[in-house]
């Protein structure tokens, strides 16, 4: 077999068999087949496409491409949440101590940021100390003793996912539906939860853009992850809005743990409050009523947000700044934007204030390329808000000032101001069992 054939068979708009899909994932892992290979690949499937079999193929070639864990020594239920990637998500978070804290176990692995989408492990990355790269052992001890850990995908996880995520991010070929039902369903098949929330996001945010492509895309990890014997739930939610305030790695950090603290937006507050009531009702610790109730009683007594601070100290991070945000280290500058006319703010392109935060310096170029932490967005306006010429929208951070500029314009090209208010649009659409 020659990679050579393969690329050309996807770029005519051909199935491939699972044998050739191997001989890539396999060929690519072991260092044979060359980055410009797997980009021209990518792209072929990018335009092409794949059938059901030919994704179902592609995520157990990535399940298979490195070890399967075993966490049965982890004592009681587990339950993992993936979202498909959104701009200010940072529900991970929020949600992963407060069903830790209701005596459900995540032991969970999360990437980091990806194309215009931030990413869980560089959020974390922000705080002082923090390890994302712990030992097996250490992972597993760290959740039986407190119910929940966050680490990076280890590098015999799902190795091809790995390297293909990276790949992906600097070649343009994120948003498309086999390669990312293949890198979540291929990573979260190869570690060992019982249950499964999938947060399938929807809109201009997101990397599917209607509600149609996201609930195909949720049916068919739903469908990958219960032939693989996991229990699996997903909800479709809004992502034509940032969600929250915050867009940026501590700032993130910093929103989160307002959310804890019972002080988060409206909306992100929602978002996380039903997706931890679906993750402790799937690990089935009641009626989603019960469930409803025991997550908003774990962040009004406290115990969510202590949860959230023991995990950090395990994790070799400096705690104080769970307690104490204002300790994370501020970006040098800071920039108004302000509105241009008045009127409403009638929509707004997600995916460009996601590019604006990345211009600031909150996320990578390329694959090798430092995160500046305190960069980023304080959205003060939102989808739906009422503006006077002049008014403050937005506010933005970076250490370095020559990152304003195209930040700046970027953001307000993706920020329409009109006559008429919005209609509403949910935050769930629909919940995929
Ligand atoms: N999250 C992932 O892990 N992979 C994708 O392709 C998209 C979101």
């Amino acid at each position: 077999m020659r990679m050579y054939d393969i690329i050309k068979k996807k770029r005519d708009g051909l199935a491939l068999t699972e044998q050739e899909i191997h001989f890539f994932i396999d060929g690519y892992v072991k260092g044979e087949i060359p980055d410009y290979q797997a980009s021209a690949f990518l792209m072929a499937v990018y335009y092409k496409g794949m059938n059901l079999d030919e994704t179902r193929a592609l995520t157990f070639a990535v399940r298979d491409s490195g070890v399967t864990l075993d966490f049965s020594n982890i004592d009681g239920i587990r339950v993992d949440k993936h979202s498909t990637g959104g701009v200010g998500d940072k529900t991970s978070l929020v949600v992963a101590p407060i069903v830790a804290s209701l005596g459900v176990k995540v032991a969970k692995m999360s990437g980091r940021g990806l194309g215009h989408t931030g990413g869980t492990i560089d959020k974390l990355e922000a705080i002082p100390g923090f390890q994302t790269d712990l030992s097996e052992e250490e992972f597993i001890k760290i959740v039986n003793d407190l119910g929940v850990c966050i680490v990076g995908q280890s590098h015999e996880l799902a190795p091809a996912d790995k390297k293909l995520y990276a790949l992906r991010d600097v070649t343009a070929t994120v948003d498309c539906l086999p390669l990312i039902v293949s890198s979540i369903m291929g990573k979260k098949l190869a570690a060992d939860d019982d249950c499964i929330v999938l947060d399938v996001k929807t809109g201009s945010g997101a990397f599917c853009k209607t509600v149609e492509e996201s609930a195909r895309l949720a049916s068919i990890m739903v469908d990958i992850g219960k032939s693989a014997g996991k229990k699996m739930l997903a909800l479709i939610t809004d992502m034509d809005r940032p969600l929250g305030a915050n867009i940026g790695n501590s700032l993130e950090v910093i929103e989160a743990i307002n959310t804890l603290n019972g002080n988060g937006p409206e909306d992100f507050t929602e978002v996380c409050l039903i997706l931890a009531t679906n993750m402790i009702y799937l690990a089935g610790k009641g009626t989603m009523e019960e469930c409803e109730a025991m997550v908003k009683r774990s962040i009004a007594d406290g115990s969510a947000l202590e949860t959230l601070a023991k995990m950090v100290k395990a994790q070799h991070g400096d705690e104080r700044v769970i307690y104490n945000p204002e300790l994370f280290e501020k970006a040098k500058y800071s920039r108004e934007v302000k509105a241009d006319r008045s009127g409403y703010i009638v929509r707004v392109d997600t995916e460009g204030y996601g590019i604006a935060s990345l211009l600031l310096g909150a996320g990578r170029n390329t694959k090798e390329e430092d995160i500046d932490y305190s960069a980023g967005i304080t959205l003060v306006k939102k989808t739906g808000d009422k503006v006077e010429k002049g008014d403050v929208i937005a506010v933005m951070y970076t250490n370095d000032e020559n990152r304003f500029q195209s930040a700046v314009d970027r953001f307000m090209k993706s920020t329409e101001i009109g006559a008429e208010k919005p209609e509403e649009r949910p935050l769930v659409f629909e919940r995929v069992e």
